[in-house]
């Protein structure tokens, strides 16, 4: 197989096996060039690329803008906090004047669940979503498996353990959907507040048993406590919570094996993670994220580039 079955990337829950390992492939072409001295390919020269993000990003706004120039398109950045959106326009209106001004793909991150959806059946562009509200982060889960795969050479058979704040995250739903159609076996823990009810409808296991949990994986995906998308007490502090839920040093020291620790970031050291588990060389695979996440969006743009929207 040589192209997507979809023109954009709405959530992994539209992607195939194909469509993923088909990325996966691509991203390895596009590795092996991040690692030479001359990293820039003319792939996407003539394509424009609008960043529109209407919330803050740090690791995917910036991946988003290197993979796209490493490819050559040309781009721009669009923020809400600087644009006309704080006089009232409203999102279509936004991306419909910038489309005007002829770009090809747009990569949006919204707080709303479902904005990109809305967008790609109204412009006539490729749509990516860089994260929407609490539904999904699609490239984000793609280098989260491109990561494990680097690292065992495989997901299938796999166990992945998602730890922490399940309920508000959209690493964990775009997680779950990717690992499951590579083959991995996974389970989530934390809190019960944190974990939404009937979420093994999806096929999932869910524990409250943290150090069983980390005996039961071979890999464990730490996520941040998202303290601004909580209207409610979801647990009595930050302390008990380290306490019971993070990942520390002597958690890690208990196991009779090694165990691989990803987290998407920002990370609350000292809350959802210890420093030392954040920084361990063997342990951690945190930055080796952050560089396949270079990667794993040029091959998502590269592929999406030759699936017009109609
Ligand atoms: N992982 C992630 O989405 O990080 P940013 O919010 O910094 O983009």
């Amino acid at each position: 197989m040589s192209a997507l079955s979809v023109p954009h990337l709405l959530g992994i829950k539209h992607l195939t096996r194909e469509d993923i390992e088909l990325i996966f492939s691509t991203a390895d072409n596009f590795s092996t060039i991040l690692n030479r001295r001359i990293k820039k390919v003319p792939s996407l020269r003539d394509i424009t690329i609008a960043n529109i993000f209407f919330e803050n990003s740090t690791r995917t706004r910036i991946s988003f803008e290197l993979a796209e120039k490493r490819l050559s398109a040309d781009v721009v950045n669009f923020s809400a906090s600087s644009s006309s959106v704080k006089k009232g326009e409203t999102l279509l209106d936004t991306v419909n004047n910038i489309l005007a001004m002829k770009v090809d793909m747009v990569v949006m991150r919204h707080p709303h669940v479902g904005a990109c959806d809305f967008l790609a059946q109204h412009i006539k562009a490729n749509v990516v979503n860089a994260g929407d509200g609490t539904h999904e982060h699609p490239t984000q889960a793609l280098l989260d498996a491109f990561s494990i795969r680097q690292k065992y050479g495989k997901l299938e058979g796999m166990k992945i353990l998602i730890l922490g704040d399940i309920v508000h995250s959209r690493v964990a739903l775009s997680n779950i959907y990717c690992l499951q159609k590579l083959g991995a076996k996974v389970r989530l823990c934390g809190p019960p507040t944190l974990i939404p009810k009937n979420i093994e409808s999806l096929g999932v296991e869910v524990s409250y048993n943290v150090d069983e949990s980390l005996a039961w994986c071979d890999v464990v995906n730490v996520l941040r406590i998202q303290l601004e998308r909580q209207k409610d007490s979801y647990f009595p502090s930050l302390r008990e919570y380290a306490r019971y839920f993070g990942l520390s040093m002597e958690r890690l020291n208990k196991l009779d094996k090694h165990l691989t620790v990803l987290h998407p970031g920002p990370m609350n050291r000292g809350v959802e993670i210890e420093s030392k588990v954040a920084d361990h060389p063997n342990h951690s695979v945190i930055l080796h994220q952050v560089e396949n996440g270079v990667a794993i969006r040029m091959a998502v743009l590269y592929l999406l580039a030759a699936n017009p929207s109609d």
